[in-house]
């Protein structure tokens, strides 16, 4: 069992990690290109017209890139980014001392925007709307509200959640952008460019064999490379062939299609535990462990995308390629329309 701490000090390491990776500009923003596209070219407009840019909204599973491309419009349009997250903002005061202290222009970036308290989310739609915030000041008799006029400024949200954001909420942000799933060859242009960085030799085929066991994301791609690194640099001259690339992570255990633990539980559950399905989210839930919420927005996306699994009105059921990837045979037969 890892304490606390240790936990803590990992999760510091990895997000100083994902920084020194993290692309700053949209030319070194790899795939996601209608997104890029739609967002460079607000830019452009906005800068022609010395205006601030309109709100953005970001959702899509972890590790895609959202808050990359928060920090990468605040360097396109040449603003300062304060950032902070939902669950911080639990009271409206916690957001009008961010929202006072803006020059024109800024970013305003919210991570885990499905997180704020209610009441913070209510004091953002005129904020929004109207670059302005009404604050109480005073309490009991002299009570009074004054009205604050805020700068200009741009919000950007970002959520795994999508299906939690409020409907008066996501209607206010003009731009609003779903990251998905990366191809392999756009994680192996990734894992090229990080290698770089990180002052490792790559060879094509060995970006390659990352990139396939990366489960879409360039988080994942970026941190396979990390160990990968290591056993490159121990065993290999610090050249990743694709061979090496094979020995190290056939170390580590990694699955040669990027599933995790937690994916092959899922369809450990449903195939071994209730005959390939189908069986509803929350039993699935229970039976590994773990909130539906994560399980629907987290592990169902990919497995679906990869054929593994299928939602159907009655539940999920595991596809012959969940059986064949567990070395099961389906029990009682597979339903003919999977097939
Ligand atoms: N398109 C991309 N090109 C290159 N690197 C990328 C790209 N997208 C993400 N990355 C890398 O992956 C890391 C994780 O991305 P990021 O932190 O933006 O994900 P996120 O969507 O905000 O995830 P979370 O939901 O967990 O906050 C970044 O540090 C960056 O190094
Ligand atoms: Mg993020």
């Amino acid at each position: 069992m890892k304490t606390e701490r240790q936990s803590e000090e990992l999760n510091r390491r990895n997000a100083a990690f994902d920084n020194k990776l993290r692309p700053v500009q949209f030319g070194e923003f790899v795939g996601q290109q209608k997104i890029r596209d739609r967002l460079e070219l607000a830019v452009k407009a906005a800068k022609e017209r010395g205006e601030s840019l309109d709100h953005v909204l970001f959702s899509g599973p972890p590790g895609l890139g959202k808050t990359t491309l928060s920090y990468i419009l605040g360097d396109a349009m040449g603003v300062h980014v304060k950032t902070t997250s939902g669950p911080v903002l639990t009271k409206p005061g916690d957001l009008a001392g961010l929202l006072t202290s803006l020059e024109p222009g800024d970013i305003v970036f919210i991570d885990e925007i499905h997180r704020m308290a209610k009441t913070v989310e209510e004091y953002l739609y005129s904020a929004m709307e109207d670059f302005a915030i009404d604050i109480m000041i005073d309490q009991g008799p002299n009570a009074r509200s004054v009205r604050l006029e805020l700068p200009r400024f741009t919000l950007v949200g970002a959520t795994t959640r999508i299906g939690l954001i409020a409907a008066p909420l996501r209607a206010r942000f003009g731009l609003v952008n779903r990251l998905d799933y990366y191809f392999p060859a756009e994680l192996a242009e990734i894992v090229t460019r990080s290698a770089a960085k990180l002052g490792v030799d790559v060879e094509p085929d060995g970006a390659l064999e990352i990139a396939t066991r990366a489960r879409g994301t360039p988080r994942i791609a970026n941190n396979l490379l990390r160990r990968v690194r290591d056993y490159a640099q121990v065993k290999a001259g610090n050249l990743i062939t694709k061979q090496v690339a094979v020995d190290a992570l056939a170390l580590l255990e990694i699955d040669p299609n990027g599933l995790d633990e937690m994916d092959i539980k899922i369809l450990e559950t449903i195939c071994g535990k209730f005959g390939g399905g189908p069986v509803g989210l929350s039993t699935i839930a229970v039976s590994v462990g773990e909130e539906s919420d994560t399980i629907e927005e987290a592990y169902e996306p990919f497995l679906i995308m990869e054929g593994y699994l299928e939602r159907t009105p009655k539940g999920r059921v595991a596809t012959s390629l969940a059986w064949n990837r567990l070395g099961l045979k389906p029990v009682g037969g597979v339903q003919p329309s999977l097939f």
